[in-house]
């Protein structure tokens, strides 16, 4: 596996990969690798890619109150499990490598960003958008591949993949569970063993919210309240939303009947913020 934390460096490794007829596949992390971050890698593996995985946690979208600083970063775990998983190239960027001294240049993304977290991490997206269109640029890949687990933050780098005419196949993978249902998270680690146990209600709530759109319920409203009262029975858990919307626009479904729709819910259990989501409808019954 070679290894890179400068612009140039990146390039010359993924231009001697074009030279040698390998297509470039690009899987963006923040680090701190769970199976989750593997089953990309995998997916890009499989493709016969040259496989490029960044490590990078992004400033940028991070709100002044929320865990920059405490963000895990386990560094020769990741390395090794990058080297395991058949990475080709390991990109960790320095600071200034992503945001040159002077730096002011952002890209906004629009109404996508505004609903489901948008509201409870402002500026997030726009970061987001704005690391991801630079690591884009710097490793210009030909495939990249996001996690459904992030159903938000990959509708909106599809979105941006179009508008900035970006020549990049966006590749979604499913979400990754642990045994219990729980989705993989870095952000797990953060969990007391109480919470961890009283976590698996999001995933829960959202599978009945799935099983009753199966089940020929149409009242959205309904559904929901019955996702709020079982999150409520797991204790005292603040529900940051749940919201049952079109996978591409994100748009709120009042009419679920013969649609696909994304259940989607985020909780705070004590200091930490979970999200999850499942999609149902007609063209795919399965846990997303
Ligand atoms: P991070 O949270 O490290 O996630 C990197 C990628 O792994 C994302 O595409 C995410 O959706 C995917 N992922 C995380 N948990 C997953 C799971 N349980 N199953 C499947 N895929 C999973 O998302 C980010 O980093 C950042 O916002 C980033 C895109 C790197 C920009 O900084």
């Amino acid at each position: 596996m070679e290894t890179a934390s400068t612009v140039d460096a990146a390039r010359a490794a993924v231009a001697a990969a074009r030279r040698a007829g390998r297509t470039i596949g690009f899987v963006p992390t923040m680090g701190a690798l769970h199976a989750g971050h593997v089953s990309l890698i995998e997916a890009a593996t499989a493709r016969g890619d040259f496989v490029v995985v960044s490590i990078y946690v992004n400033p940028t979208q991070f709100g002044p109150r929320e865990d920059f600083s405490k963000y895990p970063r386990p560094i020769e775990a990741d390395a090794a499990a990058c080297e395991k998983a058949g990475v080709d190239l390991l990109f960790t960027p320095a600071t200034e490598a992503i945001y040159p001294a002077g730096d002011q240049t952002r890209v906004r993304p629009g109404r996508l960003a505004e609903t489901l977290c948008g509201p409870f991490r402002p500026g997030h997206f726009e970061g987001v958008c704005t690391v991801v269109a630079r690591l884009f640029n710097i490793v210009q890949p030909d495939a990249a591949y996001f996690g459904q687990k992030d159903a938000q933050q990959l509708a909106i780098i599809r979105r941006m993949t179009t508008d900035l005419r970006l020549p990049i196949e966006i590749v979604a993978c499913p979400t990754t569970r642990e045994r219990d249902g729980l989705a993989m998270s870095s952000r797990n680690a953060y969990l007391s063993p109480e919470n961890r146990q009283r976590s698996l209600c999001l995933y829960r709530a959202l599978c009945a919210g799935r099983d009753a759109l199966a089940a020929g319920e149409r009242a959205t409203g309904r559904i929901i309240a019955r996702m709020q009262g079982l999150i409520a029975a797991s204790g005292n858990i603040q529900i940051d939303y749940l919201s049952m919307v079109d996978p591409e626009t994100l748009e709120r479904i009042e009419e679920p009947a013969g649609r696909r729709v994304l259940i989607a819910g985020a909780i705070r259990l004590g200091s930490t913020r979970l999200i999850d989501n499942v999609i149902a409808g007609p063209f795919d019954g399965s846990s997303a």
